[in-house]
């Protein structure tokens, strides 16, 4: 049997990127996900290519729609056992220059929504005795030019994870995060041309000093399905990080 063998799971943002691999890991360890994103067609795209048990999309800023979209993954698939909370948003800015709306839109996004997505979901889960994974990422653990809102949202997120496993321990609901460094998806290939021109070194090279290698989204997958997993029983109000050394390293 293998360890997601009977979950129900909704990903949020699992059209592509990180989300998507962790919709595909969850599949093959044997839940059954349903996929959800703002960008509805690519989400119907990635569940027939996953072969995956259905689409709820919803963009995770929009609070009824996210209570619709768990609600439907409830009706598909019977009950829900994980919610991993994937979909964010990059923005590349100076703090002083970025303006007041941008700032205003990626906390809806990264932090409004695994929140309101948290409270739909956490009925279903306490039912289930289920379990959340928030990716936050280690801009939530340390500054980086650039991504002053970014990084504001992710601690945020943190934070969210630890209180909610506090405040859901003795329901049995348990509420993990994971933080990557530099992973290889499309947000990446977005932020490459800025962080060139901020440190006038090739992203490459950055990555490779830092890192020793970007994370491939399969990294990413694999922390959250152990978290999500019952091998998990114990961990809660954690947060993974997950970063070739990044975070660790000095100089
Ligand atoms: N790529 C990295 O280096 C990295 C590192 C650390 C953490 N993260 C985090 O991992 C998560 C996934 O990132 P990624 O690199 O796969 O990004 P991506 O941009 O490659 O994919 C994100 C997916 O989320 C969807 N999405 C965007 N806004 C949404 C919204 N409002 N509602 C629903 N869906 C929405 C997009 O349509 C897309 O399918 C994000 O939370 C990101 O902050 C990424």
């Amino acid at each position: 049997m293998s360890e997601l063998t009977g979950k129900r799971v909704l990903v949020t943002g699992s059209a592509r990127g990180i989300g998507r691999a962790i919709a595909a890991l969850a599949i093959e360890r044997g839940a059954r996900v349903v996929i959800s994103d703002a960008d509805a067609d690519a989400a119907e795209q990635t569940r027939r290519e996953l072969d995956a048990a259905g689409t709820a999309s919803c963009d995770v800023s929009d609070e009824a729609a996210v209570g619709a979209a768990i609600a439907e993954t409830v009706g598909l698939l019977g009950g829900l056992d994980v919610l991993v909370n994937n979909a964010g948003i990059e923005v590349s800015s100076p703090l002083v220059t970025q303006s007041t709306e941008s700032f205003d839109r990626i906390f809806a996004v990264n932090v409004r929504g695994p929140f309101v997505a948290t409270k739909a979901a956490v009925p279903h889960l306490v039912e289930s005795g289920g379990n959340i994974v928030n990716i936050a990422s280690v801009a939530g653990l340390g500054g980086s030019p650039l991504l002053g809102s970014y990084c504001a949202t992710k601690a945020a997120l943190i934070q969210l994870t630890r209180v909610a496993a506090i405040e859901l321990r003795a329901s049995g609901v348990r509420v993990n995060a994971v933080c990557p460094g530099f992973v290889d998806t499309e947000m990446v290939d977005r932020l490459r041309p800025d962080f060139e021109d901020a440190t006038q070194v090739p992203f490459a090279d950055l990555v490779g000093a830092k890192q020793g290698r970007l994370g491939t989204p399969a990294d990413v997958a694999e922390v959250t399905c152990f978290l999500a997993s019952d091998r998990a029983e114990w961990i809660t109000g954690s947060h993974y990080v997950l970063d070739g050394g990044l975070t660790a390293s000095l100089v």
